[in-house]
């Protein structure tokens, strides 16, 4: 079912991925995938391209994502999501922004850390005081004491991102609940990133905090089949309000403010939420396979550093402080392979994330080259 794509193609193809570096750099940073997309996603876009108009989106089509979402949330994972709440938006930042300036109340926003980069950046650049709160190391676990701490203090806002990326976490219902009665009783409205949702691994149960909150809770949930399906470039994003009158805010903006999805983004997020799941389970397994198999290569090749155990996405988390240099990028860089990992918060120097939605073939080279590098990734 996964149609993996030689290098040459990648390149050509002319993505953010493969477009940094050298041909002779294996990129593993940004999440994007090295497949070729699922076929109803394919087939839906050579057809709205063989029409040669590309005007602005056709509202109607809105209904037809949301409904198509919905139905997909509840197959796939049980979530009860009333499409009367669900807005459309251009992708999963943007929803967080709008949310975060229209519905959110002004106050500080707490992130728990690692996290996705563009949280604090998105988050800093807006003018607000970000606070983060690093989490509990066992797990890891979200820190719930001082997330507390942080909206006794005036906190107002939460970012979670469910599954978690870099950690490919899955936060359990009871800690969810932990979350919503807390945010409840801080009025802290609660931000749930879900763009990682569709890539739990085989067996994993997810909840989602649509699955948790009601409708007098402070919270709105962010999905978008566009990082599961492997189209971030086509901009189609889904915003779930708790609260009816936050939906009517944010649904009645004026629609400059919320312009950027596109009829290609709406029409293949339909087909992916309705046509490709034999699809998407393949990336599931593959992406638990790769994951299994590059634990195993680190623990033989490279025993310095160790890979954070996931449940879920393609992404890997490594502890690569017994043995990289100031600058483990660059060590990487040097040794062939382009890894991600500046900007994830307080407590993540010496931590890199790999992105493993790829080739079994490219992630043994990755832990070769890493393993075999000569200066900054070996502790003699
Ligand atoms: C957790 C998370 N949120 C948001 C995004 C970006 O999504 P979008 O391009 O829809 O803004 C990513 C991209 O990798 C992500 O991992």
């Amino acid at each position: 079912m996964i149609r993996d794509l030689s290098d040459e193609h990648l390149i050509q193809a002319g993505s953010m991925k493969w477009a940094l570096d050298e041909p002779n750099v294996i990129p593993a940073w940004i999440a994007e995938m090295d497949f070729a997309v699922a076929p109803a996603v394919s087939d839906v876009v050579q057809s709205y391209v063989a029409h040669d108009v590309f005007g602005y989106p056709d509202l109607r089509l809105h209904e037809q994502v949301v409904d198509a979402f919905a139905t997909f949330a509840q197959r796939r994972w049980g979530a009860d999501i009333d499409q009367r709440r669900v807005m459309i938006t251009g992708d999963v930042m943007e929803g967080m922004r709008l949310a975060l300036s229209h519905v959110a109340p002004a106050g500080a926003v707490i992130v728990p850390t690692p996290v996705y980069p563009p949280f604090l950046v998105m988050t800093r650049d807006m003018g607000r005081e970000v606070i983060e709160v690093q989490m509990l190391d066992d797990t890891p676990t979200l820190d719930l004491a001082a997330i507390e701490a942080a909206a006794a203090n005036s906190a107002k806002a939460l970012l979670l991102c469910q599954p978690h990326n870099p950690l490919g976490r899955v936060w359990t219902r009871a800690e969810l609940v932990q979350i919503r009665d807390l945010a409840r009783a801080y009025g802290v409205h609660v931000i749930s990133d879900e763009i990682h949702a569709p890539l739990t691994w085989p067996g994993v149960d997810l909840t989602s905090y649509a699955s948790v909150m009601e409708d007098s809770d402070r919270a709105t949930v962010l999905m978008s089949a566009t990082k599961s399906f492997n189209m971030p470039g086509l901009r189609c994003a889904q915003v779930v309000s708790s609260r009816a009158t936050n939906h009517e805010t944010l649904s009645s903006l004026h629609p400059v403010l919320n312009h950027s999805m596109s009829t290609l983004g709406m029409r293949a997020s339909i087909a992916a939420f309705t046509e490709s799941d034999a699809w998407l389970d393949a990336v599931r397994t593959r992406s638990a396979d790769n994951h299994a198999m590059f634990t195993a290569l680190l623990a033989e090749h490279l025993p310095e550093v160790s890979c954070q155990p996931a449940q879920a996405t393609y992404l890997a988390w490594i502890d690569v402080s017994r043995v990289a240099t100031d600058d483990p990028m660059a060590g990487a860089l040097a040794a062939g392979v382009r890894l991600d990992g500046q900007n994830y918060g307080v407590g993540t120097d010496g931590h890199l994330r790999v992105n493993l939605a790829t080739s079994p073939d490219r992630v043994r080279e990755i832990v070769r080259r890493l393993s075999s590098a000569q200066s900054g990734w070996r502790a003699s």
